[in-house]
């Protein structure tokens, strides 16, 4: 069995706190693996260790990470530190894996990725060292390219692990499967047969205490950049060559160049609150909702109205796809009550998909019900889902790729971001998810509810 060492960057971190360890401490039977959390704080292993669990709340136990964890007390922009990383990976016999994760801002990618290179920790072409990026990738194209080349003059691209968590989620996952693998769907998953496609993601918090690094970045480059936009490209890819990873890529990238925004109907909103959260400038324009209409404009797809929504302080946490049907040319026919054919691909809180039909009511009257054919995974009896972040991990110590963003994914997403960037669009207030339906309806005509 490999032996791997994670070290992690930003480990005093939420993320860190609530996603990152907890998926290790699940994966210590499945792996051998230690872990060394490096921090600014001066704080030692014990300390670290009771500030982390605090902070985890209750996703995080002692015994965890007794003798699992060990804290490193190093400034990680001084690149004189790093032998104190060399010196502390010594500790570590029959290591054959190293593993960097870089839970921090982009900014500090290329200053890590160097200071890394320099002293040892990671040698380039060498697949045993790999450095996992924390998205967002870049805060734009400009800041994306410049890393990208950077860090590549250190990393081959098979060394880089571009993290997008919503990549790791059961359903997302299982988008590929449930198209290409069912020809029911496969055959009406064109323009002939879909009327529209719509991705909601959802949020029911604020911005937390992330006010820093939210307010640089708004909803446009926080989440539609990274997770809506992975979502889109895996809806509207071409059949790929083969399921390998880079085939895999080669079809999604595809999708996200053809994919064109169509910016007279984006709404861009902010909700009530926002400028009155802590360390948030009263005059603050930055978006934490938004929606967009886009169309991909490949053959098989051109005409299909894609529909993406996302945003904070929402009526709840969810995420989910509709993918509506068109009427078949017997449905006027009827003259009966219809509903429209939607498939609903749940990928939160629920895991599962279905699709409404129409069926005829059982007995003498000629009457219709709507009927779900549908499942959902918990009806497996699987207990809980493994973390998106679970899956990460357990594939960047197998080096399975496909789950990781190519570059010219993030350059092709980032292009489409920068074009709604250069609009100049009003920001709307809200208060709750019946607020933003209302103002889509009014400004756009789409009825999102
Ligand atoms: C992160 C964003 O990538 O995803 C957060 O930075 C957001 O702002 C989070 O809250 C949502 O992830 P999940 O898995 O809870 O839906």
């Amino acid at each position: 069995m490999s032996k791997v060492l994670v070290s992690i960057f930003g480990s005093t971190g939420d993320l860190a706190a609530r996603k990152i360890l907890p998926s290790l401490v699940n994966l210590k039977n499945n792996f051998d693996l230690q872990i060394i959390a490096i921090g600014r704080r001066e704080m030692n292993t014990s300390s670290y260790i009771d500030f982390i669990i605090e902070k985890s709340q209750g996703k995080l136990k002692v015994n965890d990470l007794n003798g699992f964890v060990k804290y490193l007390n190093m400034k990680f922009t001084d690149e004189n530190e790093y032998e104190k990383l060399y010196n502390t990976h010594q500790g570590y016999a029959g290591v054959t894996k190293r593993l960097y994760y870089l839970a921090v801002g982009p900014d500090f990618f290329e200053i890590i990725t160097k200071s890394l290179s320099d002293n040892q920790l990671v040698e380039k072409n060498n697949i045993r060292d790999v450095i996992a990026f924390e998205k967002p990738f870049g805060e734009d194209l400009e800041s994306a390219k410049r890393i990208n080349n950077f860090i590549s003059r250190f990393l081959t691209e098979r060394q880089i692990f571009r993290i997008d968590h919503y990549l790791g989620k059961e359903m997302i996952q299982n988008i590929m499967m449930l198209r290409f693998a069912n020809r029911v769907i496969e055959d009406s998953w064109t323009k002939e047969s879909i009327k529209n496609i719509k991705i909601f993601v959802k949020e029911k918090e604020g911005i937390l205490n992330r006010s820093g690094y939210y307010d640089r970045a708004g909803a446009l480059r926080d989440m539609m950049q990274s997770h809506v936009l992975q979502i889109a490209s895996l809806l509207t890819m071409e059949p790929p060559k083969s399921y390998l990873s880079d085939d895999v890529k080669d079809k999604k990238v595809n999708a996200l160049v053809n994919l064109e925004i169509d910016h007279k109907s984006t709404i861009l909103a902010q909700y009530e609150g926002y400028l009155s959260e802590k360390g948030i400038p009263k005059n603050s324009k930055t978006e934490t909702f938004v929606f967009l209409k886009g169309f991909v404009k490949t053959k098989k797809f051109n005409g299909i109205p894609i529909y993406m929504l996302t945003g904070k302080k929402i009526d709840d946490k969810s995420a989910y796809i509709d993918v509506e049907f068109k009427e078949t040319a017997e449905q006027k026919k009827w003259h009966l009550p219809l509903s429209k054919n939607i498939l609903r691909i749940s990928i939160a809180p629920e895991d599962g998909f279905y699709i409404t039909l129409n069926s005829k009511v059982p007995g003498l009257r000629d009457q219709v019900k709507s009927v779900k054919l549908g499942y959902k995974i918990e009806s497996d009896n699987i207990g809980n889902l493994s973390e998106a972040y679970e899956k990460l991990f357990s594939d960047i110590f197998g080096h399975h790729r496909t789950l990781f963003t190519r570059w010219d994914e993030i350059k092709a997403s980032w292009n489409i971001i920068e074009s709604v960037l250069k609009e100049n669009h009003y920001i709307y207030k809200y208060d709750n998810f019946d607020d933003v339906i209302s103002i889509i309806k009014e400004q756009t005509g789409v009825d999102m509810s």
